[in-house]
């Protein structure tokens, strides 16, 4: 997009040029272009560009406020956008809903509904089946499955509010593990967890990028993303750097998306 260098903030995204960006979108599990959202007057996000490699563990990185929920509910179609594209694996957004599992930020979920931790996995399933079909026999062993594998597997009975955050955050996770999605967008995955439970976390979420999916996580602690992700989008309501860890999780980029909040000596210790 030619306005993309118009303010010195979105000067920090990677130069390519416009047929670069295109074929990068073609290749990306996720590509938005264009994208603009918002909830009243102000846009809480801008005529935002990015894209998202599948294979790859995403960080999506910004304060509180930078729109970084609102990118992933456009991304999946909860919320409408007022202009811009999404498309998933070259394929747009109407036709690849099926392919996205979505584990929301977890203050935003409301706990107080009767189902049990099964259900709540089972609901994973709901997309393929519709509202009406079947368990199969597969389906009950892939649920106890997706539980065993974030460690929740002895809870499959308990009702789901009978949790602690960090066992539902986990529960939340294998229910999209049971949806087998191309594309994985989970919003915190791990606010208000444990060392244990982070760990669990981090490893079934390589797990699915080893396995040729792509993860795209919001994140707010600084200090782990390079041991975490391998590739960043920063982003304050507009686009602010985008790519490798190496090459765009840069001290300029965390200054242009957080201002003065950051201090210079915590800065150079983050980034490069
Ligand atoms: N449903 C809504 N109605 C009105 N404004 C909203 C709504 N949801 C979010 N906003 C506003 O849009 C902006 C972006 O919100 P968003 O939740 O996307 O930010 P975020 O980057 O996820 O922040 P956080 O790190 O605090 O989760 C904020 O100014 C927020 O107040
Ligand atoms: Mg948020």
């Amino acid at each position: 997009m030619s306005g993309r260098t118009a303010t010195p903030d979105l000067a920090l995204v990677q130069p390519g040029g416009a047929a670069a960006d295109d074929a990068l979108a073609r290749g990306a599990a996720l590509a938005v272009r264009g994208l603009t959202v918002s909830y009243g007057a102000a846009p809480a996000v801008f005529s935002v560009d990015a894209s998202f490699p599948s294979a790859a563990m995403s960080a999506i990185i910004g304060p509180n406020g930078a729109g970084k929920s609102t990118l992933l509910k456009a991304a999946l179609g909860v919320i409408p956008r007022l202009s811009g594209t999404v498309q998933v694996a070259g394929v747009p957004l109407d036709r690849a809903r099926d392919r996205i599992a979505y584990v929301p930020q977890r203050a935003s979920v409301d706990w107080d509904f009767p189902a049990t931790v099964r259900d709540v996995v089972q609901m994973g399933f709901y997309r393929r089946l519709g509202l009406f079909g079947r368990l199969t026999g597969a389906d009950r062993a892939r649920t106890v499955a997706c539980l065993d594998r974030v460690g929740m597997a002895d809870f499959a009975d308990r009702q789901i509010g009978q949790l602690s955050g960090g066992q539902q955050q986990r529960v939340f996770l294998a229910r999209a593990l049971a949806q087998e999605a191309e594309l994985y967008l989970l919003d915190e995955p791990f606010a208000g967890v444990d060392a244990a439970t982070e760990r669990a976390i981090i490893d079934v979420l390589r797990g699915l990028r080893d396995d040729g999916r792509a993860v795209v996580a919001v994140h707010h602690d600084l200090a782990t993303v390079r041991d975490y992700f391998d590739h960043v989008f920063l982003m304050n309501t507009r686009a602010i750097a985008e790519g490798p860890v190496a090459r765009a999780f840069t001290a300029a980029a965390l200054e242009a998306a957080y201002g003065g909040r950051l201090g210079a000596t915590h800065l150079a210790g983050l980034a490069g």
